[in-house]
Parts: C-alpha cells; sequence; structure tokens
C-alpha cells in the first residue's frame, strides 16, 4: 500500500490485485447478486489456464470476495476455465455452463452445479462427472473456437436452448443446442445465425425485452409483446441486433444484421458484456469488461489490470430502434455533496469550473438547451463513421453548434482533459447528434492508447434537450448521452489530474451559446469492496 496507485478505482468493481476480464454468470440467488470472473490469481497479464474468480453483493455496489469458485481439475478442463452464464432452474436452481479448454486444448462446454443450495453465497461448486456435456468433435467446429455458453432458456416444449459461440468458414456464428434434462445436448441442424467477415463469435448473449415498458423480462419469456436481443463480440466490440424469435422454429430473424447496422452497447471500451433477470427488481442488468489503454508492462507494475464497468439496465428504447441503457439506480447511493444549477449560459468559446466535487471521483448529470441551430455545420453524405467524425473534429476543433460538453479529469491549467461533447450537423431537413469522447489530451504520458471515440445520439434538439451523464472514477469515465440511448467508456491515465489534482469544466467551443439548463454532480464516496 505504500505504491501510490493514482489509476485503481473506488467505486467499480476490481478484485485486490492481478488480471481480469470477462463478467461471468452473473445472477441473482436468495438475496445476493453474483459475480464471477476471468481471473489470473498468479499476475497481472491473462493466461490460458484461466480461472472463475466469485464475488458478491446485496446492492451491486458493495461487494466481498469469495473463494475462487471454478479452476482447472478435470480432463475437460484442464487448460483453463473460460467464460460460461448461469441458468436458473425451475425450483431457483442455477446451474452454470462453462469452457474447459480439455487435455486436448480443445474448447468443451461443462456444467457446474453449487453444493449447498440453502448457502446463499453459493460458495462451492462441483462439475458434472458426465462433463464435458458439448463437444466439437461433431459436424466439423473449430475446437480451438468454440466457446462461451449462453443463460439457456426454455422453449414451449419444454426442451432448454442453449448457444455456443464458434468461428464458421466465412465468419462468425453461434449454434443452438436442445437438451431435455440439461445433461444430453443435440446439435441444431441449422446455425442459429452467422455472418460473413466477423470474427469468432465470443460471448453471445440472447434474451427478450419489453416491447411496452422498461421492466426486465425473464430470459425463457416469449410472446407478442417482447422482442429479442442477440448480443455478440466480434473485430474487438460487442454488437447487438434487435429482432424476432420464434420459439417453435427456433427461428431468430434481425431487424438489421451484424454488420448492416452498427448497434453497440458502448461506442469506447466494453467488452465480452453478459446480461442477466434480476428478479428483485424485475430488471434486465448487463456489464462488461473494460481492458486497460496503457502498456502491459504498466500493468505488471501496478500489479493489476481490469475493470468491471457499473452495471446497467437496459431496456428497448421508444423507437423500437436501438436498446437504452443507465447505470442501476443503486450506484446513487454513493452521492455526496451534491453541487447544482439551472439555467446557466455556456457562451460561445467559454470554459466554465464546475467546483465542489471530487472531480476523480464523481457523478454528473448535465442537460444542455439549444435555443438556436442556425450556425449548425452542414452534415457531409460520406460522414458515416462517428469515430472517425469525433477525432477529425476533436473538442479543441471549433464548430457551430458545439463542441460543447464536459471537461473531465482535467489538470487546472487544463493541459490534461478528456472531453465528452457533442456536435450537432444538419442534414436537409434534420439534426444530427454527435457524441465524442476524445482522450487526445488524457494524458501528458505517451505510451497509451489514446483513440477518441464517438456515437451518433437518436435526440432531435429542436425538441428536446441534450443530456449527458458521466462517472468519473480516477481512470475509467463512462458517459451516457441523450438519456443512455449512446454510451462511451473510456480508460485514462492523466499524470496531473490526479486525486485531489483533478477538476471539472463545462465547455463551448462553438459559434452558438448553450444553456446549460440543469446541472447536478457529485462526489462518489468509495465503494466497498473486499
Ligand atoms: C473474451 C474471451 C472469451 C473467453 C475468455 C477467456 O474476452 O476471449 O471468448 O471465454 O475471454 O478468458
Amino acid at each position: 500500500t505504500s505504491i501510490k496507485q493514482p489509476y485503481r478505482t473506488l467505486y467499480h468493481f476490481q478484485p485486490p490485485r492481478n488480471w481480469m476480464n470477462d463478467p461471468n454468470a452473473p445472477m441473482y440467488y436468495k438475496g445476493y447478486y453474483h459475480l464471477f470472473y476471468q481471473y489470473n490469481p498468479y499476475g497481472a497479464v491473462w493466461r490460458p489456464d484461466i480461472i472463475w474468480a466469485h464475488s458478491v453483493s446485496t446492492d451491486l455496489v458493495n461487494w466481498v470476495h469469495l473463494d475462487h469458485a471454478i479452476y482447472p481439475t478435470e480432463t475437460f478442463d484442464i487448460n483453463g476455465c473460460w467464460s460460461g452464464s448461469a441458468t436458473i432452474l425451475p425450483g431457483n436452481k442455477p446451474v452454470i455452463l462453462y469452457t474447459g479448454g480439455d487435455s486436448k486444448n480443445h474448447q468443451v462446454q461443462n456444467l457446474a452445479l453449487p453444493v449447498n443450495l440453502s448457502d446463499p453465497l453459493l460458495q462451492s461448486w462441483v462439475k458434472l462427472p458426465q462433463n464435458p456435456l458439448i463437444t466439437p468433435i461433431n459436424g466439423g467446429i473449430d475446437p480451438e473456437n468454440f466457446r462461451d455458453p449462453t443463460t439457456a432458456w426454455q422453449g414451449p416444449d419444454g426442451e432448454w436452448r442453449v448457444l455456443v459461440g464458434t468461428q464458421g468458414e466465412h465468419g462468425g456464428m453461434a449454434i443452438l443446442y436442445r437438451s431435455r434434462d440439461f445433461v444430453n445436448w443435440t446439435e441444431s441442424q441449422y446455425p442459429f445465425r452467422s455472418r460473413e467477415k466477423t470474427s469468432i463469435w465470443e460471448c453471445p448473449d440472447f434474451y427478450p425485452v419489453s416491447l411496452n415498458t422498461t421492466n426486465g423480462v425473464d430470459t425463457s419469456v416469449n410472446n407478442p409483446s417482447v422482442k429479442h436481443v442477440l448480443k455478440v463480440n466480434f473485430n474487438s466490440h460487442d454488437y447487438y441486433t434487435l429482432g424476432s424469435y420464434s420459439s417453435y422454429t427456433d427461428e431468430y430473424i434481425p431487424d438489421t444484421d451484424f454488420m448492416d447496422s452498427d448497434l453497440r452497447y458502448d461506442y469506447g471500451k466494453f467488452y465480452a458484456s453478459k446480461s442477466f433477470f434480476d428478479p428483485a427488481k424485475n430488471r434486465r442488468i448487463l456489464w462488461a469488461w473494460v481492458n486497460e489503454s496503457d502498456s502491459e508492462s504498466e500493468d505488471i507494475k501496478r500489479g493489476w489490470s481490469g475493470l468491471q464497468s457499473i452495471p446497467r439496465s437496459a431496456w428497448l428504447g421508444k423507437t423500437g430502434r436501438q436498446l437504452v441503457q443507465w447505470p442501476v439506480e443503486e450506484i446513487e447511493k454513493l452521492r455526496i455533496n451534491e453541487v447544482n444549477f439551472k439555467g446557466e449560459n455556456l457562451r460561445s468559446e467559454t470554459v466554465f469550473e464546475v467546483s465542489g466535487v471530487t472531480a476523480s471521483q464523481a457523478d454528473i448529470e448535465v442537460s444542455f438547451e439549444l435555443p438556436k441551430l442556425a450556425y449548425a455545420e452542414l452534415m457531409d453524405p460520406s460522414w458515416v463513421d462517428p469515430q472517425l467524425l469525433c477525432s477529425d473534429k476533436g473538442a479543441s476543433v471549433k464548430g457551430g453548434v458545439g463542441p460543447f460538453g464536459l471537461l473531465v479529469l482535467a489538470s487546472e491549467d487544463l493541459k490534461e482533459h478528456t472531453a465528452i461533447f457533442f456536435r450537432v450537423f444538419k442534414n436537409k431537413d434534420r439534426y444530427v447528434v454527435l457524441m465524442c469522447s476524445d482522450q487526445s489530451r488524457s494524458s501528458l504520458s505517451e505510451e497509451i492508447d489514446k483513440t477518441t471515440y464517438g456515437a451518433f445520439v437518436d435526440v432531435d434538439p429542436r425538441h428536446e434537450n441534450i443530456s449527458l451523464r458521466s462517472l468519473i472514477d480516477h481512470s475509467i469515465v463512462e458517459s451516457f448521452g441523450g438519456e443512455g440511448r449512446a454510451c462511451i467508456t473510456a480508460r485514462v491515465y492523466p499524470k496531473l489530474a490526479i486525486d485531489e489534482e483533478a477538476r471539472l469544466y463545462a465547455f463551448n467551443n462553438g459559434t452558438e451559446n448553450v444553456i446549460i439548463s440543469r446541472l447536478r454532480a457529485w462526489s462518489m464516496k468509495s465503494a466497498l469492496i473486499y
């Protein structure tokens, strides 16, 4: 503890040390939220014989680390216990399906059961002697790319279904397996879904969302009032499609396929996400691994690598064309020392300090009103990639309507800052809102990936304010634009803007004045994670 750790987070989930990647098998059981995660107990880098660490919480904010739950012991997982998911079987019996690296280094799917269902902490797990239950040997599946079983769901015929991610000849795909007893699984004749030009589909997730409420829906539910989400990771991101699923034919037809749309949970760093239905609060929660943006040697020096995002509630947006995500409400109990104001003019070319919060550990909600859009720049039809547009037009590039937004983890002299901002463009008779997270000045240090991220936000600035929420926790900034219609998570490593030295500003680098119709900011207490 004598080594200064300015980048460790204080309300995001982290193990005390070492490497962490994917969240695994999140679930709610008898009053506790369970999080398992990919963990290397021996150091701050990934290794194939990775294990499942385990933590529990009653509120998704404060966590207690328990003993490791699943680790290599048998021929069917001796080379690693990779990602997987929990399914709650009838009678409130949780089980876990996970990928094992077997003694031939093939990826196989195994089942683990709690030893004692009356222990709400589910502290010990036993592997089924019949493992492996699903192997790649039949049907020409690449044995080294066959992993990450989903939460299973039950069809109207009583059979269980599960998806496993793999890599086909032309691209990634998800294969469907069915079982009556959860032990004997049969491969479905056709792949559930595939798409050319995508890399292996890792960590598939498949679940219903309600068409008319923001409540979550349990994974096996299927009726006319839901749509389905298929999320997979490929090409380094978590993409999803919305579509219709028939539990009779097991056909899932996306409204728009992968690669034809760019729907992502998050347009920054957010990978290998998992969701679960929380029966305690009737919501669907998802979260993901947020990896480091600096070098492996820095991770080793620090002794740790990887964060989990703040868990987010997710539901179908009003348009029915995208999901909306918002940090779980429990995180708000960490808020202290509120600063707030209303109706502040954020004049053209001004920077204005929001003082009174601990800017290195904060939660900010701000809403911008745009009284005039006359100077909005014209949208060029070739600007289809929001990330590219954000890197071309960073925070320092003057505009018409915007850039306006926040400078977070900023040093007093502004030499260091991460800018989260909007720009409004005019496209014929419509307006396009671009949201950016610009890390280019986030640190004086050089050896960091400072890629700028961007997303279009489905907000009409003529009819509604543009809102932004950012959760700042030392080396992570999670931003939610348009009330959760676009999310961008970034990792940053300031040299000056650390701890008490960090500052928070609002800025407007556009020609039009903008009004901060309301701003509320809080310092965040540290979560208890031990
Ligand atoms: C995703 C992933 C999964 C795999 C796990 C291994 O980050 O590559 O596909 O199961 O990590 O740790």
